[in-house]
């Protein structure tokens, strides 16, 4: 396969032809990613031809439905997954809470969880809350130095208590890929359940969730290019015996199960924009013949490898300055392209002198505090963060280089 035409990716994006951002380089794509126009495209014709109460016999109402359940059946094929193993909240931090209220019915006191140290804390706090429940919480810590998860440290955490093993895809502050299907193995082995907070990968690149392995995985589209919604695959075992959370006659509609309100239909429709997305991607790389999850596969192969050619530049040039301390590995093979830095001032205040060199980038804890705290970082300055994604160019990098070398 040839390697992305980032001038083609780059013409998806209407944001890199919008005069008031021409010569800003948008370094915060892990907080959130620009649009892709097929998603702003059916937002728009959504809601100027569809806006109108979806899955009633009259024309506009069809149409609305019928783009909704495209949405889903295009995403969840790109994720190998059942069409109604995929759902939408209003955000994956609103999705856990939903999940956890689901699991503490579910949950018997002294059944235990297991959270991390390592997660954002969308997919920590909801489930330590279990606690007051008298369910066991159990933390995996990662390694204060390097801000590893080892897999071998969870089996010791494991026995018949626990039900539920809760972990990241990879790490909205340290970036080091987690691996999911060895992970998940262990936890399934010792008879628990697992839930993926996917938020910071699956920008990189729609993971295969169905060849992953885990029960529930999880991910905020906004993120990935489209509109701002949480993903929830919840798989079918889990989700029929978790107890329903929506009103008590759609219980029995999987992909409705852990959705209490009604939906915002008209970002539902537009999510379907990111399965055009891909497969336009596709397209242009030669590979539009295949199905959706080898065109998933082929488009995440595209994009990581263009990201590690230019992450490991900026890794090189950031891992071994004074005063620059890199959170996580500085092999860029092994994590996103998502890099924290603690320095020996005010986060914040060193992304406003990046802003003052055209680079949008952000400083604080990015709600890891829980990670930050563990590796020591000092929360008051808190960590410099610059992440990128596949529409980032190399002139980009450049300008990002230069800007780092004048502020740090
Ligand atoms: C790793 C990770 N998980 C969860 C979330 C929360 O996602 P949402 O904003 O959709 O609640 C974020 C948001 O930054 C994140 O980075």
């Amino acid at each position: 396969m040839s390697a992305l035409d980032i001038n083609f990716v780059r013409s998806q994006f209407p944001a890199f032809s919008e005069p008031s951002l021409k010569g800003q380089a948008f370094f915060e794509n892990a907080g959130g990613s620009y649009t892709c126009k097929p998603v702003l495209d059916r937002l728009t014709r959504y809601y100027t031809q569809r806006k109108v109460q979806p899955y009633a016999p009259y024309d506009a109402s069809r149409l609305a439905g019928e783009e909704m359940d495209e949405a889903r059946a295009r995403m969840a094929a790109i994720l190998g997954v059942d069409t109604d193993e995929l759902s939408f909240g209003p955000s994956t931090t609103q999705n856990t809470y939903v999940l956890a209220q689901a699991f503490r019915q579910w949950m018997q006191p002294g059944e235990a969880i297991v959270v991390t140290n390592q997660d954002h804390e969308a997919n920590s706090g909801p489930w330590r809350r279990l606690a007051d429940e008298g369910i066991e919480i159990r933390e995996w810590q990662i390694d204060p130095e390097t801000g590893s998860l080892n897999p071998m440290d969870l089996e010791n955490l494991l026995d018949e208590k626990v039900r539920l093993v809760c972990f990241p895809h990879c790490s909205n502050v340290i970036g080091e890929i987690n691996p999911v299907t060895e992970i998940t193995a262990i936890a399934h082995a010792a008879g628990a359940f697992v839930c993926v907070d996917g938020v910071s990968y699956a920008p990189h690149g729609f993971p295969n969730v169905g060849d992953l392995g885990p029960d529930i995985y999880l991910f905020s589209a906004y993120k990935t290019y489209g509109p701002h919604q949480g993903c929830m695959v919840i798989r079918r075992t889990i989700g029929e015996m978790l107890p329903n959370q929506a009103h008590f006659f759609n219980g029995d509609v999987l992909y409705k199960r852990f959705t209490p309100a009604g939906p915002d239909h008209a970002q539902i429709a537009a999510s379907a924009g990111m399965a055009d997305y891909v497969d336009v991607l596709c397209g242009h790389h030669g590979e539009a013949a295949r199905d959706a999850a080898q065109r998933g596969a082929s488009v995440h192969d595209l994009m990581r490898d263009h990201e590690i050619e230019l992450l490991q530049p900026v890794l090189d040039a950031v891992k071994d300055r004074n005063a620059v301390r890199l959170i996580g590995t500085s092999d860029a093979s092994r994590r996103a392209p998502t890099v924290s830095l603690a320095l020996n001032r005010n986060a914040e205040a060193v992304a406003a002198e990046l802003a003052g060199h055209g680079v949008m980038a952000g400083g604080g804890d990015f709600y890891a505090v829980r990670p930050l705290q563990a590796m020591g970082v000092d929360l008051d300055q808190g960590v410099l963060r610059v992440s990128f994604t596949h529409y980032t160019s190399k002139q980009e990098i450049d300008q990002l280089l230069n800007a780092l070398d004048d502020v740090l």
